[in-house]
């Protein structure tokens, strides 16, 4: 079994496989027992937002396993964001996070999207006329006033490309320590793989399925034949093969099942170990997409699509 933790830039370890809390049509209870039977599987990093609105849920479920003596709050790694609409001030939007979860202090703060909204904005798919200027070194600042006053363990970035990273470097007093971005066997990230690994900024896997089932999500990952005849080979399933072809790369991947066994399922991910072989079958997966001119999953499926001229220097 590979380790279930990687040191990040700031010397803080972060377990690999973190439980997504996004879901349209899971409610309080579902999501609080979703979290109960992940403690017990052994997820010790949970993954919310303002935006998702399951950080009282997230909140209270962890609470109770900690007064039960489930878990202790040192050994979980909380991670919330901060919305483009909360730029002006990240410490009053992170106070509120942390209301909302009970909680003195999260693991990791995020800058959620390289954009600003409108301060009334919160809904997670903005329209045109919702976004303002962004001021990044007025953001990043407030950022690192967040971790100055104890209010997180460590800063880092969402949806950022190389480029915006960059510029975000030339101002940073405390470089960003993990980008989470959407990552899979159909939307690699070789570059940003390739920026982040240079300037030691961890790279956390979102959607790391493609999103099956989910309005923004694909089946392109886990139904892809290659995937299906790599997990067929190692007696796995294809979502296993997604997992442990993002931890292959260095990733952590926060997925997201509230169902006890694809929960199960995908923390057993962590014992398969992909060959060389699977590796390479599914680095020519993309050529072949390419070479026949399709669209790569990202691209054609996420709800910022039609936004993505108004913050994307990388199409
Ligand atoms: N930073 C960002 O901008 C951003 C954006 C998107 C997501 N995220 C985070 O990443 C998390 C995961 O992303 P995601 O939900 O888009 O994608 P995902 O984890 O790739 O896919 C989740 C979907 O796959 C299903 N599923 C889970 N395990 C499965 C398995 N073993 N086999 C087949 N289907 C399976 C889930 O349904 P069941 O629940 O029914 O199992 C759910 O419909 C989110 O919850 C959120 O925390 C962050």
């Amino acid at each position: 079994m590979r380790s279930n933790q990687v040191r990040m830039n700031n010397g803080i370890t972060i377990p690999v496989i973190g439980m997504g809390t996004y879901s349209l049509e899971n409610d309080r209870r579902t999501t609080e027992n979703a979290v109960h039977m992940a403690l017990k599987m052994g997820y010790r990093h949970f993954d919310t937002a303002k935006i998702y609105g399951s950080e009282p849920a997230l909140g209270n479920a962890l609470k109770d396993a900690i007064f039960d003596g489930v878990v202790q709050r040192e050994d979980i790694f909380v991670t919330s964001k901060l919305w483009g609409s909360d730029h002006h001030d990240p410490v009053s939007a992170l106070k509120r996070s942390l209301q909302n979860l009970g909680m003195d202090y999260v693991d990791m703060y995020l800058v959620h999207w390289p954009v600003r909204l409108k301060p009334w904005v919160c809904y997670p798919v903005p329209k045109e006329d919702d976004f303002d200027q962004l001021e990044m070194e007025k953001t990043w600042f407030g950022m690192e006033k967040c971790l100055e006053l104890g209010l997180c363990r460590s800063i880092g970035v969402s949806n950022f490309s190389s480029t915006k990273i960059e510029s975000l470097l030339d101002f940073a007093s405390v470089p960003p320590a993990l980008n989470q971005v959407e990552m899979h066997p159909m939307w690699r990230q070789r570059k940003l793989r390739e920026f982040s690994g240079d300037h030691k900024i961890h790279v956390s896997a979102y959607s790391p399925l493609g999103g099956p089932g989910n309005l923004w999500g694909t089946t392109a990952v886990v139904d892809n034949p290659i995937i299906e005849s790599i997990a067929l080979k190692h007696g796995a399933t294809p979502a296993q093969v997604a997992l442990s072809w993002g931890l292959s790369k260095g990733a952590s991947v926060i997925v997201k099942s509230f169902n006890e066994d694809r929960m199960k399922e995908n923390m057993e991910a962590l014992d398969l170990k992909l060959d060389d072989y699977d590796l390479l079958e599914i680095e020519k997966m993309e050529e072949d997409k390419i070479m026949k001119g399709e669209f790569l999953v990202n691209s054609t499926t996420s709800p910022y699509k039609s936004l993505q001229h108004l913050w994307d220097d990388e199409i």
